[in-house]
């Protein structure tokens, strides 16, 4: 996967469960979401929101907005989990990630809507990304999160991340996980699919 276009990554929908094994549906955002995502972070609480943005905002700033809709430039991608509500399909988590290829780290932020905080949605959706973080080839995952966030450091160390100081923010904490899922071993089909035929068209694999 090199270059990508809306219509292939539309195919790259997984379905995740909660602990209670209610079925979401996780894909990559889609310009028909614009309205709907912004509702989702008004919607989400002011210290949820502080937490998942390092700061005090009410709603997506027009620039980020815009890199949420970016899906894929610059190797950088946005999730949302819906789920269907009186038949409209809702939005329930979203997460935003990042390929360092320079580095071979795949880079991580999420949220859950707060009414769902607490069934298990982050630690399905962080395994989700570590699929998508092995068929991307990346060799760690991180994140960073406010030393302040519990919720976040105790979610992170039960997925089996190690925190290291943030570079340059003492007030942020970084949790790194190592990757080390052969493409054929990844637990989504999906994903796996997608490693194998990366794999299959690198130019190292055919030497
Ligand atoms: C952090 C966050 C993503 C967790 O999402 P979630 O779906 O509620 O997490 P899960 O249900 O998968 O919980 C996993 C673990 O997190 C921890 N956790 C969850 N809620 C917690 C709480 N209220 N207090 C302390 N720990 C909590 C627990 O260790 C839990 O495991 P357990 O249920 O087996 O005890 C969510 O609280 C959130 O969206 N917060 C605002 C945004 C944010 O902080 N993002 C992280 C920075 S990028």
């Amino acid at each position: 996967m090199s270059a990508y276009r809306l219509e292939e990554l539309k195919q790259y929908s997984d379905t995740l469960r909660t602990r209670h094994g209610e079925a979401l549906n996780v894909r990559f955002v889609e310009p028909r979401d614009t309205d709907e995502l912004q509702h989702y972070f008004r919607s989400l609480s002011t210290r949820s929101r502080y937490n998942r943005f390092f700061g005090a905002i009410s709603e997506l700033p027009k620039g980020l907005l815009n890199d949420f809709l970016a899906v894929g430039e610059r190797e950088r991608f946005s999730v949302v989990a819906t789920k269907m509500v009186d038949g409209f399909e809702t939005i329930v988590a979203e997460a935003r990630y990042a390929l360092h290829a320079e580095t071979s780290t795949l880079e991580f932020g999420l949220s859950v809507d707060d009414r769902w905080q607490g069934h298990g949605i982050a630690t399905a959706l962080m395994t989700n990304l570590e699929c998508r973080a092995a068929a991307l080839g990346a060799e760690h995952m991180f994140g960073d999160t406010l030393r302040s966030n519990a919720t976040m450091i105790s979610l992170a160390r039960k997925s089996g991340f190690a925190f290291v100081n943030h570079p340059d923010d003492w007030k942020l904490v970084r949790f790194d996980k190592e990757i080390h899922i052969a493409p054929k071993e990844i637990p989504c089909a999906s994903w796996r699919l997608a490693a194998l035929s990366r794999q299959a068209d690198s130019p190292s694999a055919s030497a």
